[in-house]
């Protein structure tokens, strides 16, 4: 049985635990697209780990994980994440594959992030994803696969370095070509021919890892305020490069909203009520420690995401956070309008509250209420309450 777990906002739903949690009813965790951007918090009680690329899967169990051609790879950021993951579990006996057609993200495609965002101000984590994706589209970009065929690997990188050239930017071709290498050698038995990921997954049972949230996708968010890649179920075939079937797609969504970087967000709180989130929620970026914007939860959002994803069931994360609020708003519409089909215009629709009576517990009937009224708004159920940080703090309702 295969799985999907998507994001249903903007990202930082809490994905990461969800996986880790939900990765032992699977054989592998599998990453299909985005890259370093993201920053999956894993708390196993004694110790976390900040998954940025190798996938959120419960390492003391031994699940395999796998890397799929849509995965933008920084190979620094693998490395590092690989030897964290051996230091904390060094008897872990799960395999780990990587697709030779995944793109590597190089220092340059950083450094052209943080030069582009100068200028357009998306906000981006400028972990070179925007650029890297713009490469492979531009057809000058490496695979893990090029690397091993190292004329192909120079000619690329050769054009690639002309192109950059226009922008005023410029790197040692011989430096990268060397540091690729050496990835190459220290990973060389991961990473595997895409029909021989094909094969070994086809016999498994899978939980695809979505990154960053629906309404940052490149196809269906908050364009040009998203990421570069797809971060929806439907991102997932795509992402592998070969037809996957996906059984159930979960959603996970927070009891509030959040939102790094810029663009629309019509529930946000910009003063006491935004500070008080943050601080109470820890809403800072996992990857880049910028405070995030903190609103109320957006029903309208979260309707739209669930069915452009096709969510059948939902999770609801961090509504401990709230334990404690005299008051909990949900936007329930937006003024003078009716079903949202499309996100055109967000910047200017206003919402219009609904307020509940805050919980004391998780176990409190007004948390129950609270529960039974989004699973009635969105017509999905809520099969798991994440009730606080570690990857045991799960609910099954
Ligand atoms: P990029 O993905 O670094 O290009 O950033 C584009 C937008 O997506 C920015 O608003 C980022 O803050 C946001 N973003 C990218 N990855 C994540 C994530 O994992 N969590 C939350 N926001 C993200
Ligand atoms: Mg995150």
């Amino acid at each position: 049985m295969n799985r999907v777990v998507v994001g249903l906002q903007w990202g930082d739903e809490g994905k990461g635990k969800v996986v880790t949690y939900l990765s032992r009813y699977h054989d592998f965790v599998v990453r299909f697209s985005g890259g370093a951007n993201a920053g999956h918090t894993v708390n196993y009680g004694d110790f976390k780990m900040v998954h940025h690329l190798m996938p959120s899967a419960d390492f003391s169990r031994n699940v395999g994980v796998a890397i799929g051609s849509g995965v933008l790879l920084d190979p620094d950021v693998f490395s590092q994440e690989h030897r964290e993951l051996f230091d904390k579990f060094p008897g872990y006996s799960g395999k780990i594959l990587i697709s030779e057609n995944a793109h590597v993200v190089l220092d340059l495609h950083k450094r052209f992030d943080e030069m582009v965002d100068q200028l357009l101000r998306i906000g981006t984590t400028k972990r070179g994803i925007g650029p890297a994706t713009a490469d492979r589209a531009m057809r000058v970009s490496v695979r893990l696969a090029d690397i091993d065929d190292p004329e192909k690997m120079k000619t690329l990188l050769e054009k690639n370095l002309s192109l950059k050239k226009m922008y005023g930017l410029s790197a040692e071709l011989n430096e990268i070509v060397r540091r690729l290498e050496g990835f190459y050698q220290s990973f060389r038995e991961h990473i595997v021919p895409v029909l021989q990921l094909k094969r070994i997954l086809e016999e498994k049972s899978l939980l695809f890892e979505g990154t960053q949230g629906v309404l940052l996708d490149v196809d269906v968010g908050t364009y040009p305020y998203v990421t570069s890649t797809s971060c929806s179920s439907a991102g997932v075939s795509a992402g592998m490069g070969f037809p996957v079937k996906v059984d159930e797609v979960v959603g996970v969504f927070k009891a509030y909203t959040t939102r790094v970087g810029e663009g629309p967000f019509p529930t946000e709180l910009k003063g006491k009520e935004g500070e008080l989130l943050r601080e109470t929620g820890r809403e800072y970026g996992a990857t880049t420690g910028r405070p995030r914007r903190c609103g109320w939860l957006d029903l309208p959002l979260l309707k739209y995401a669930i069915e452009v994803a096709g969510v059948d069931v939902l999770v609801m994360t961090k509504a401990d956070v709230l334990v404690g609020f005299e008051k909990v708003k949900v936007c329930v519409k937006y003024k003078g309008e009716g079903e949202l089909l499309s996100l055109k215009g967000l910047e200017r629709k206003e919402p219009v509250y609904e307020t509940f009576d805050g919980w004391k517990s998780l176990e409190d009937e007004r948390f129950a209420r609270f529960v039974s009224f989004i699973e009635k708004e969105t017509g999905k159920k809520i099969k798991y309450v994440s009730t606080g940080e570690k990857v045991g703090d799960m609910l099954e309702v």
